[in-house]
């Protein structure tokens, strides 16, 4: 790949910012972090699903004295994890919702006389019938989440869909179902707390969202801002998983920190990371669509449950999400979509990469494929005479502005991929051995839903040091996913001067603005435009100074080649000489932006219809296995992903990023499995939860088409959680096109397909 031709930086493969200090393991991550004087945190956890608390005895024959201890009585703020809806317990009252929800924590200056004083906790608990299903949740074989178990529903409609149905040549039901999935980030949860003298705290670990953490403290410890400090350590890979469940862990560490005096660490270890933290939302997806005998899809009834655990966490979000996208890239005139987030008494499912959209997106193409089947047609052709463009309208009404090419990417995915010959070779393969291929289409809204880019209204600031460097401040993290990387090119694109003298700087809330949270596929698009735009701004101040003294403002100056002119062209100077004249003269020299109104969605909360998204990203993705008849595996062979995000600021990491997310979307499909029994995860350690390796990864072909977004900085639009939409249906489709077998359940694990395929081709499990 070659850069972009009418930019400098955009689109160029810049090599990693941050990647020599990790190659060379001068990284610190909060494992390397010494913190000498520590004590270290650890959790009494309720054993059962449902229960009432109604003590929690401490041993007398141990010395309390040596750790301090702390239960729900000692909270010195709400009893309450600030999230989207505070409604998760620090520490469990008098109700438990959740087996390893969290009863006492404690502190201790080693790892032995902690665990000696959580074995000498004993909670007292009355145990009461749970609901561990989403089917006994809405039939509401108990009250577990008053009044109805419904955390939250949104139903969307649109056109006739009676009439739609009636007039359909015919009609075609499914029911989907998708599984748990576990983040299985590199590195583990993990925080230190460190009381400061003034009363106030400071918080370090890894994570996405440090404003959520400082927010969630803020309220927990009943702290002023300004006494709360949270600074982000470098992440080990997050992936949704370090959205929500830091700001739990942070609290803790926090309180335990405040009540001893000493610095507090708070790690999860791989098992306790497993069974304890959120997890994607399972999904139970039922569909009815009517369709003409030409495959033309007339009306949708679509009707969506997501199993939210005991608490609403992100549920509320997530769910808006999978309504959102639950028609995927396809039109139809008529849609009637109900969604509901149901509760659980099972650990809070959080915020995973694609944030409900992969659910949706799973339903709709294996329904997709079920319709090709009944109509005889070829899965591709169906979707090649359904897929969106420019003018078509989504249910909740948002019409496609900018041309979209869907059916562009679909066909290169089927040609790349050489999907209809490989689809006809597979029809007549014999031997136990069977190769399949299917196709899948994804679709993701970008950044934030609805009006909550407005409403998380994010600031980003650009500092022009005196050394000629710049730093890029905004509370966005690096998690792996290239944002240090990117961010800055946004930066040297926007400011004329190499990305190498740029740096995003690990953020610290006492030194950064909120540019909000690291999630929703929103960093690139919507932080790297509000970077770009601080960019201006200090150009500005540079051009006034240039011309008119440091106090002087009048537009009119451009910026070319590292150089000021004036509106005659006349070179006023380089940019650096100016910048130093300015900071001889002043303090600091930077810019700052604010999300501007004018980019806002035009979404209406109460009706819940209007623009979803300001701009989607769109993937189709074609993925070859081979299945082995006897043993029942599934070997991925090929995947190919032909994929518009916009413009690819840097096409290395994008495509790392297409690679990553389409391989943990196979995993999902196939391997990766999360039994979860009386409400308690079966499978913590990683020889029973397996994750696809690099000797299971598929040989992966990727490529992007150029189209430029005018919502996005340069044209790019969201990227990081649209490659884990559409691997999922391609991995079943394939396996259907192999065996004949229709599954309609992920994982598809081999003791799955081994019932799929001794009840019959074809035949519902
Ligand atoms: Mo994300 S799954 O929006 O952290």
């Amino acid at each position: 790949m070659t850069r972009i031709k009418q930019f400098a930086t955009i689109g160029a493969d810049v090599p990693r910012l941050d990647g020599w200090e990790k190659v060379t393991g001068k990284a610190q991550y909060i494992g390397d972090i010494r913190t000498p004087g520590a004590w270290i945190g650890g959790t009494l956890r309720s054993p059962v699903a449902r229960g009432r608390l109604r003590s929690i005895r401490k041993d007398d024959a141990f010395d309390w004295s040596k750790v301090v201890c702390l239960t729900a009585k000692d909270l010195p703020g709400p009893n309450s994890v600030s999230m989207v809806r505070d409604d998760l317990p620090i520490l469990a009252a008098d109700e438990i919702r959740f087996a390893t929800q969290p009863l006492a924590i404690v502190a201790a200056p080693d790892s032995g006389t902690l665990a000696e004083a959580l074995r000498r906790l004993y909670a007292d608990i009355e145990e009461l019938p749970p609901v561990l299903t989403m089917e006994d949740s809405v039939s509401l074989k108990e009250i577990v989440y008053p009044p109805d178990n419904i955390i939250m529903e949104y139903r969307i409609d649109c056109g006739d869909p009676d009439k739609g149905f009636s007039t359909s040549d015919s009609i075609i039901e499914g029911t989907y179902r998708t599984g748990y999935q576990e983040h299985i980030y590199l590195e583990t949860q993990g925080v230190v707390a460190n009381p400061l003298r003034d009363g106030g705290i400071d918080v370090f670990g890894s994570m996405q969202c440090p404003y959520y953490v400082h927010n969630a403290l803020c309220k927990g410890l009943a702290l002023p801002p300004e006494k709360v400090i949270v600074r982000q350590t470098v992440t080990g890979g997050a992936f949704g998983g370090k959205e929500d469940y830091p700001s739990v862990l942070a609290l803790h560490a926090s309180l335990l920190a405040l009540k001893s005096g000493h610095p507090v660490r708070f790690t999860h270890d791989r098992k306790e990371d497993i069974l304890c933290s959120t997890k994607r939302h399972p999904s139970l997806i039922r569909h009815r669509t009517g369709v003409m005998r030409n495959g033309t899809l007339v009306a949708a009834d679509i009707d969506i449950l997501l199993d939210g655990g005991a608490y609403t966490t992100m549920s509320i979000v997530v769910l808006q999400r999978a309504a959102l996208h639950a028609t995927g890239g396809y039109r139809f005139p008529n849609a009637r979509i109900r969604a509901r987030a149901v509760a659980t008494n099972t650990p809070p499912n959080g915020a995973f990469r694609g944030f409900g959209v992969p659910q949706s997106i799973f339903a709709i193409e294996r329904q997709m494929d079920a319709i090709a089947k009944k109509l005889e047609m070829d899965p591709l052709d169906v979707r090649l005479s359904n897929a969106m463009n420019e003018g078509d309208i989504f249910p909740f009404g948002q019409r496609l502005r900018q041309g979209v090419p869907v059916r562009d990417i679909l066909e290169r995915a089927a040609t790349l991929s050489g999907y209809r010959e490989k689809r006809l070779k597979c029809q007549n393969d014999c031997g136990e051995k069977r190769k399949g291929i299917g196709i899948a289409l994804g679709v993701h809204g970008s950044g934030f839903t609805g009006s909550g880019e407005q409403k998380i209204a994010g600031t980003a600031k650009v500092r022009w040091n005196r050394d000629s460097t710049v730093d890029v401040l905004v509370s966005s993290v690096e998690m792996g996913q290239g944002a240090s990387t990117v961010l800055p090119m946004i930066a040297s694109e926007a400011l004329g001067i190499p990305v190498s003298r740029i740096r995003h700087l690990l953020p610290d809330t006492s030194e950064v603005p909120n540019s909000g949270p690291t999630v929703a596929s929103r960093t690139t698009m919507y932080v790297g435009r509000m970077v770009a735009d601080a960019c201006r701004n200090l150009l500005e101040k540079l051009t006034e100074y240039a011309a008119f003294g440091a106090d002087a403002a009048t537009p009119g100056l451009s910026v070319r080649d590292g150089c000021i002119s004036d509106v005659s062209g006349n070179v006023l100077g380089a940019i650096e000489e100016i910048a130093q004249r300015f900071l001889n003269e002043k303090e600091e020299l930077s810019g700052v932006s604010s999300f501007h109104p004018e980019y806002a969605a035009q979404w209406d909360d109460a009706s819940f219809r209007g623009e979803a998204y300001k701009a989607y990203g769109w993937i189709a993705t074609v993925s070859e296995v081979e299945v082995d008849r006897g043993t029942c595996e599934i070997v991925p062979l090929e995947t190919t992903c032909v994929v518009d995000a916009g413009v690819a600021i840097h096409p290395v990491l994008a495509e790392g990023q297409v690679e990553g997310g389409a391989l943990q979307a196979l995993g999902w499909a196939y391997l990766e499995d999360l039994p979860c029994e009386r409400g308690r995860y079966l499978t913590g350690h990683l020889n029973a939860y397996l994750i696809p390796t690099s000797q299971d990864a598929p040989k992966f072909t990727v490529e992007f088409v150029h189209n430029p977004s005018p919502d996005g900085p340069y044209g790019a639009k969201g990227l990081g959680e649209l490659p884990m939409d559409a691997g999922a249906p391609s991995i079943a489709s394939a396996v259907e096109c192999a065996t004949g077998a229709h599954p309609t359940a992920i994982p598809i694990t081999g003791e799955v397909l081994y019932t799929l395929l001794n009840e019959g081709a074809g035949k519902k499990p």
